[in-house]
């Protein structure tokens, strides 16, 4: 099959997207129509002009751009256009599910109340599924530069909301932030009832995908990538089946690796592991979960065969019930 003929049938297949940030889709027009709706000053001239300045040398230089542009967010109908954006571009991408990082101190920091994050979100989930059959999930994520107890403030300000998050998760700068600085937010979380995902292994070494199992208990591990270093964590992770939220685009963007022919996916699939593709910050990144496919199918050795185990995987690692799972399955090898 030629690229072209299995970019098509990849965007036809139904894909559950599960690495994701809400903050990650804010296109840059929509910075400069928020900006401008809700009186915020930016510090850049026009759209081009903050476009040319995504050219990432490593996480945190991405991350002190992400951080700014989420200032022009302040209102319910603010959310609510940004996710709903999303919505529209990930339904034309056969994304039939999503489970979507929100990071509640990225707002509450600014004054921005938990209430008014939830509530727009929750209306363009709604709206989603209504018009486009697509469902999802929230999970909540901590910043992992800020304290311990800045997390657990978060989690009890969320607790309020309980019913609109299904899991929380751990992001933001991660050398020299590892896992187990969390480790007794992330066991309330789960006495919670709350499922539990933890970037790890992207930037940082695999001893923090090993903490992020051990320590956080994580049932899924966001990136993931930096576990080829490490034989036995290879091992363990094909045996616990783990998935990995793997982020093509992104691992690109932020210099993880230098060269998509270089991308260590087909590799991961390769040696067993449970991985899938994500778009991560797509507004940020260069492009939509398609865009990330068709990187791969390019660039990479990615047959039909593969495609399908990625969609497969991406199903089988979603929080939704086994039911829902083995339909989507079974329209994933037809
Ligand atoms: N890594 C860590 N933090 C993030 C990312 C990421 O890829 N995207 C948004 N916050
Ligand atoms: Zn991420």
């Amino acid at each position: 099959m030629h690229h072209a003929e299995l970019i098509d049938l990849t965007r036809r297949l139904p894909k559950a997207e599960l690495h994701l940030h809400i903050e990650g889709t804010l296109e840059p027009e929509m910075i400069f129509a928020l900006a401008e709706r809700n009186r915020v000053s930016i510090p850049y001239a026009s759209v081009e002009e903050l476009r040319a300045a995504y050219a990432f040398t490593n996480l945190q230089s991405f991350l002190d751009l992400y951080y700014a542009g989420a200032s022009v967010l302040l209102q319910e109908e603010d959310f609510f256009d940004m996710a709903f954006a999303y919505f529209e571009r990930a339904h034309a991408d056969g994304v039939v599910h999503a489970e979507i990082f929100v990071d509640p101190q990225t707002h509450t920091q600014r004054g921005v109340p938990v209430a008014t994050v939830f509530a727009g979100l929750a209306r363009a989930r709604r709206v989603a599924f209504e018009r486009f059959g697509m469902s999802s999930q929230l999970i909540v994520c901590f910043l992992r530069h800020l304290s311990e107890a800045d997390a657990f403030d978060t989690l009890e300000a969320c607790a309020a909301h309980r019913n609109e998050f299904v899991g929380v998760g751990l992001d933001s700068s991660e050398v020299g932030h590892p896992p187990e600085k969390f480790e007794r937010v992330f066991a309330n979380a789960r006495a919670m009832g709350l499922r539990v995902v933890a970037h790890a292994g992207e930037e940082g070494p695999p001893e923090y995908i090993w903490s992020a199992l051990n320590t956080l208990k994580a049932e899924r591990i966001d990136h993931g990538v930096r576990c080829l270093e490490d034989e036995a964590l290879v091992a363990e992770l094909v045996a616990k089946q783990m998935p990995l939220t793997v982020c093509p685009l992104s691992n690109l963007k932020l210099c993880v690796v230098n060269d998509m022919a270089k991308h260590p996916l087909k590799k991961m699939l390769d040696q067993g592991l449970a991985a899938m593709v994500n778009s991560d910050d797509p507004a940020y990144f260069g492009g939509y979960l398609m865009a990330n496919f068709a990187a791969c199918i390019r660039a990479l050795d990615i047959d039909e065969a593969a495609v399908r185990k990625l969609c497969a995987n991406s199903i089988q690692a979603s929080f939704m019930p086994q039911a829902w799972k083995a339909e989507r399955l079974s329209d994933v090898q037809a």
